[in-house]
């Protein structure tokens, strides 16, 4: 699978399905533990991550690492993408045209990957992993299983820059994808967890 994983960044090393290849300097293909059981997804890569060609290397990503470390992860250990793999010019959110070309890679990266935990960072992920367009504010913290995923939108670190008073609502998103990463990493509390094969609630928390 990991393989599959580096042929695929090497397809799309070059890509030019949208506009956002005329500007960028890197595509961001993301990059982690090729096995890992949690997978961040964030917007789009931002100044840092187009020069550097990697994942949340700026400021939100020193906070998304501070984040991790919180509850005892290291970068090496999880898998970090975006929705985007191309930084949209000033960081505008990505147009809809521009997400619907690039989603497919992510959806990819997913299915190599795959992972038993996504974390959405921020409105955008949440939007089109969940297909929830209520607010972040409404929906963080909050733990969703579909199609055998488990999925928990949390605030973009970037958000948590601008606004700090809402690093504490983060922090117990936070402990919340810790609890989960628990249980399943557990296999003996699997009891725990709402049923794969059942119907499983929309959120359970
Ligand atoms: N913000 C994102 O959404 N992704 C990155 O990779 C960096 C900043
Ligand atoms: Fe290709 Fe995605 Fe980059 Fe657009 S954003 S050029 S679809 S890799």
């Amino acid at each position: 699978m990991a393989d599959n994983l580096t042929q695929l960044q090497e397809n799309i090393r070059a890509c030019d399905k949208c506009r956002l290849c005329e500007t960028r300097t890197h595509v961001v293909f993301g990059e982690g533990n090729p096995r890992a059981t949690l997978l961040f997804v964030g917007e789009g890569p931002g100044e840092w991550e187009d020069k550097q060609g990697r994942p949340f290397v700026g400021k939100a990503g020193q906070l998304l690492d501070n984040m991790m470390a919180a509850i005892g992860l290291k970068r090496e250990e999880v898998y970090i993408a975006n929705v985007v793999k191309c930084r949209p010019p000033g960081n505008r959110d990505p147009e809809p045209d521009e997400v619907a070309a690039c989603i497919g890679y992510l959806r990819e990266q997913v299915r190599r990957i795959h992972p038993k935990i996504i974390v959405c960072l921020g409105r955008i992920a949440m939007r089109e992993i969940l297909h929830e367009t209520a607010g972040i504010m409404r929906m963080h913290g909050k733990v969703f299983y579909r199609t055998g995923f488990y999925i928990i939108p949390t605030y973009h670190p970037s958000a948590l820059l601008r606004n700090p008073d809402l690093k504490r609502e983060a922090w117990s998103d936070l402990k919340t994808v810790r609890r989960i990463l628990d249980e399943v990493n557990n296999e003996e509390n699997t009891w725990d967890l709402p049923a794969v094969d059942g119907k499983p609630p929309k959120a359970w928390l």
